[in-house]
C-alpha cells in the first residue's frame, strides 16, 4: 500500500511504502524521487517543519532523513537556500531514460505569405491590457464560477449585437448570439446539428479550406462543390440534395470576390424553397478598402442564415474567440450541441472583448489595421501588378496572382528557393470540383508578415514570379 501527502507552500508528493520505519520509509521515498529524476536537480524541498506537519510526523524524523540523504549526496543543505536535490543526483540511466524526445528542429522558411493570419505584431497589446484590467476590476464574483449560460457572457453578446448590427448589417439579438472558440468550433457545432437533422450533404465553394471540408466530412456529411467565378459561388446551381451551404459572401476564400447581389438573392431563394440553411463565414468582412464593407448576407434573411464571425483576422487567431448569430428555429439545437454550460472560452477573455468593443477600441484597432493592410496591398500591386494579374484585392488580407498557364508549380518552387512559404490556388480546390476551369495562380497572404518582414518578403515574392 502506498500513501501520498502534499505540503502547502510547495507541494511534495511522496510515495511512502508502508511496513517500513517512518524514517527509513521517508528516506527511501525521497531518495527514489531524486534517483528516478522525478524531482529534478535543484528542486527545493519543503522545510523539515513543513513536511513534518504535512505528514503528521515528528520534525526530527524528517530532519534525520534529510541529513542522511545529504550525507549520501542526494540532497544539499545550505543556509539561506534550504534543502535541495543535489546536482549530481541524476537518474543512473539519465541519457537513455530521461533524455527529452528530440524532434527534428523545424526551421520554417524565412518569409511567409501563407494566407490565414493577420500581422500578429499588430495585436493591440496595450489597449487589450487596459480592457482586461477594466474587465477584471468590474467582473462580478459569479464570473469566476462555472458559466450557467451556454451562449456565453451576456456582456459580450450585447456588445457584439450592437457592433454586428452597426458594422456588418447583421440582425443580432443578444439572445440568439452563441459564442464559440473561433469559426472552427462554431462549424463543428453546426455540423453536429445538421447531422442530427439527418442532413447528408452540404454544398461548399469549389475553392475553400480543406480543413473546413474535412471537419464536415468527419461529422458524417458529404461536401459537394459549387463552381466559383468572378461573381462568387454559383448559388443558382444549389440543389435540394444539399441541406446547407457554406459560403464566404463578403470575400470569397481564397479567390477574393464578393458574392454579387443576384447570387446572394439566389442563395436565399434556395434556402426558402428547400428549407436549407446558409452558413455565412464572415471571417474578414471588416477589411474592405475601396468603399463601405459589403454587408452580411444574414441581413437578407435572419431566419435562414447562420452568421459566423471570428476575432481571428481582426485581432488574433490565438484568442480562439468567435460568435454565431443563430436563427430562432435553430437556437435550441445549437445550444443542445454546445452542452449545458459555456466551457470553451474563459469568462475573462469574453469580458475583456466586451469591454474592448464597448469602449471603441475594437473599431480603432480595425481602422488602424485596415490602413496597414491597404498600404501593403497597394505595394503588392505596385511591385508585381505589371507582370501578373492581381485580383481579390478589394477586401481582406490576401490576393490572388494569376500566372501564365502551367506555371503554378514552378513559381512555388522558385518561392521555396527564395526561402518564401507560398500557397498555390490548386491546394484550395475541392477534389470533386471537376467543372471548375483550370487556373494557375498563387494566393498571397499579405497580412501575414510582420511590418519589419514585409519589404524583404515582397522582394522574395517578386523574385519568384516569372
Ligand atoms: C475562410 C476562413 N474562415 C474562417 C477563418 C477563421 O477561423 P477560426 O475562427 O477558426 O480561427 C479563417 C481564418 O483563417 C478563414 O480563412
Amino acid at each position: 500500500m502506498t500513501e501520498s501527502w502534499a505540503t502547502f507552500g510547495a507541494d511534495l508528493h511522496l510515495d511512502l511504502t508502508a511496513g517500513r520505519g517512518l524514517r527509513a520509509g521517508l528516506t527511501e521515498a525521497v531518495r527514489e524521487a531524486a534517483r528516478s529524476g522525478r524531482l529534478a536537480a535543484g528542486t527545493r524541498l519543503p522545510s523539515s517543519r513543513t513536511l513534518a506537519a504535512d505528514l503528521g510526523i515528528a520534525r526530527n524524523t524528517v530532519a534525520e532523513a534529510y541529513a542522511e540523504l545529504v550525507a549520501e549526496g542526494w540532497l544539499t543543505a545550505r543556509q539561506g537556500s534550504g534543502t535541495r536535490v543535489a546536482e549530481r543526483a541524476r537518474p543512473r540511466r539519465a541519457a537513455a531514460a530521461a533524455a527529452p524526445v528530440r524532434r527534428p528542429a523545424r526551421k520554417g522558411p524565412a518569409y511567409s505569405l501563407i494566407p490565414g493570419s493577420p500581422d500578429l505584431g499588430g495585436f493591440p497589446r496595450a489597449a487589450w491590457l487596459s480592457a482586461a484590467r477594466r474587465a477584471l476590476t468590474d467582473a462580478p464574483n459569479e464570473a469566476f464560477g462555472y458559466a450557467v449560460d451556454p451562449r456565453g457572457r451576456v456582456e459580450l453578446r450585447q456588445a457584439l449585437a450592437g457592433y454586428l448590427a452597426r458594422a456588418r448589417g447583421v440582425y443580432a439579438d443578444p439572445g440568439r448570439i452563441v459564442l464559440c472558440a473561433g469559426f472552427l468550433h462554431g462549424l463543428t457545432l453546426l455540423a453536429g446539428v445538421l447531422r442530427a437533422r439527418r442532413v447528408r450533404e452540404v454544398a461548399v465553394e469549389g475553392y475553400g479550406l480543406d480543413f473546413h471540408r474535412d471537419l464536415l466530412v468527419r461529422a458524417g456529411l458529404r461536401t459537394r462543390p459549387l463552381n466559383v467565378d468572378a461573381q462568387g459561388a454559383r448559388t443558382g446551381e444549389l440543389t435540394a440534395a444539399a441541406g446547407a451551404v457554406l459560403l464566404t459572401p463578403a470575400h470569397q476564400f481564397p479567390t477574393g470576390v464578393a458574392l454579387t447581389p443576384e447570387r446572394r438573392a439566389a442563395a436565399v431563394d434556395w434556402a426558402r424553397t428547400t428549407g436549407g440553411l446558409i452558413l455565412e463565414d464572415d471571417y474578414d468582412g471588416e477589411f474592405r478598402y475601396d468603399r463601405q464593407p459589403v454587408g452580411a448576407l444574414q441581413g437578407l434573411d435572419p431566419d435562414r442564415v447562420v452568421y459566423l464571425g471570428t476575432a481571428s483576422k481582426s485581432l488574433a487567431p490565438g484568442l480562439r474567440m468567435g460568435w454565431m448569430v443563430v436563427p430562432p428555429a435553430l437556437l435550441e439545437e445549437v445550444l443542445a450541441a454546445k452542452g449545458p454550460t459555456e466551457w470553451a472560452s474563459g469568462a475573462l477573455d469574453q469580458l475583456t472583448l466586451a469591454e474592448f468593443i464597448a469602449s471603441g477600441a475594437y473599431d480603432r484597432h480595425v481602422r488602424g489595421m485596415r490602413l496597414r493592410y491597404r498600404r501593403r496591398r497597394d505595394e503588392l500591386v505596385a511591385a508585381v501588378g505589371d507582370r501578373v494579374g492581381v485580383s481579390g484585392i478589394a477586401a481582406g488580407l490576401h490576393a490572388v496572382l494569376d500566372l501564365p498557364e502551367g506555371l503554378e508549380r514552378s513559381v512555388l518552387q522558385s518561392a521555396a528557393w527564395q526561402d518564401l512559404a507560398l500557397h498555390g490556388l490548386g491546394r484550395f480546390r475541392h477534389p470533386e470540383a471537376v467543372a471548375l476551369p483550370a487556373r494557375d495562380a498563387v494566393v498571397v497572404g499579405y497580412g501575414t508578415p510582420s511590418d519589419s518582414a514585409w519589404s524583404p518578403t515582397l522582394a522574395a515574392l517578386a523574385a519568384a514570379l516569372p
